[in-house]
């Protein structure tokens, strides 16, 4: 990927897909990659340990995966979920492409992508899901964060896995000081150097 980052919109290498095996929902599947996004070699270590320790998302409802990259959350609540509307955000339109074929070779019509400003004003949230992109900076992340968590419905939850190397401690409290008034968060996990936190709105 050379000097790009991850979550450029646009990315400007050369489009090569790449076919890797991955086990998703417990049972193993082929996906499609591509280097200008997150994660292409693998699924990473810090969305599995979301996956891992996260109760099952709710049979129905809107389940958001805030940043899919090429899918590994996204495709899991969609398989998990079937009757839930599964909506896969992303800036990055490689990343977006990539989980769009997924979730069609995995027989998936649950999931919609979208750029996070092609989601609908009105579209009430039932979960959040997240490996959130650290690297584009505090103020970035907070803008989003404050943007997404307000959105969910009453009593939803968002599931957000931190690098605790990468500041999971300090966003925990920044969410609690900060978005304190829609709800509050709380470390739910702690695995492999990773936390979970799991904001619940009010
Ligand atoms: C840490 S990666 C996680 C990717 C994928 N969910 C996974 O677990 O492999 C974070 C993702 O957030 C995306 N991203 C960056 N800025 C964003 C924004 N403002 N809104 C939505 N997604 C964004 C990046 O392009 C990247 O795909």
């Amino acid at each position: 990927m050379g000097n790009e980052h991850y979550f450029t919109n646009d990315p400007k290498s050369e489009f090569r897909p790449k076919t890797i095996r991955v086990e998703l929902a417990g049972r193993p599947f082929q996906v499609q990659t591509a280097g200008g996004i997150f994660s292409p070699d693998h699924l990473d270590r810090g969305t599995e340990v979301l996956l891992n320790q996260v109760d099952a998302p709710p049979n129905a409802g809107v389940l958001l995966d805030l940043g899919c990259g090429w899918g590994a959350i996204a495709l899991s609540l969609a398989l998990q979920s079937p009757a839930a509307e599964v909506w896969a955000v992303d800036v990055n339109e490689r990343a977006l492409e990539l989980t769009r074929q997924n979730a069609a070779s995995l027989g998936l019509s649950n999931v919609q992508t979208a750029t996070p400003e092609a989601v609908p004003d009105g579209l009430q949230l039932s979960e959040i899901w997240s490996n959130p992109p650290i690297r584009v900076g505090k103020a970035v992340l907070h803008e989003i964060l404050s943007h997404w968590l307000p959105r969910l419905e009453p009593g939803g939850k968002a599931h957000l896995v931190v690098a605790k190397k990468l500041g999971a401690d300090s966003l925990l409290t920044w969410i609690n000081e900060t978005l304190g008034r829609f709800g509050a968060a709380e470390r739910t996990a702690n695995d492999a150097g990773f936390r979970v936190l799991t904001f619940t709105r009010s």
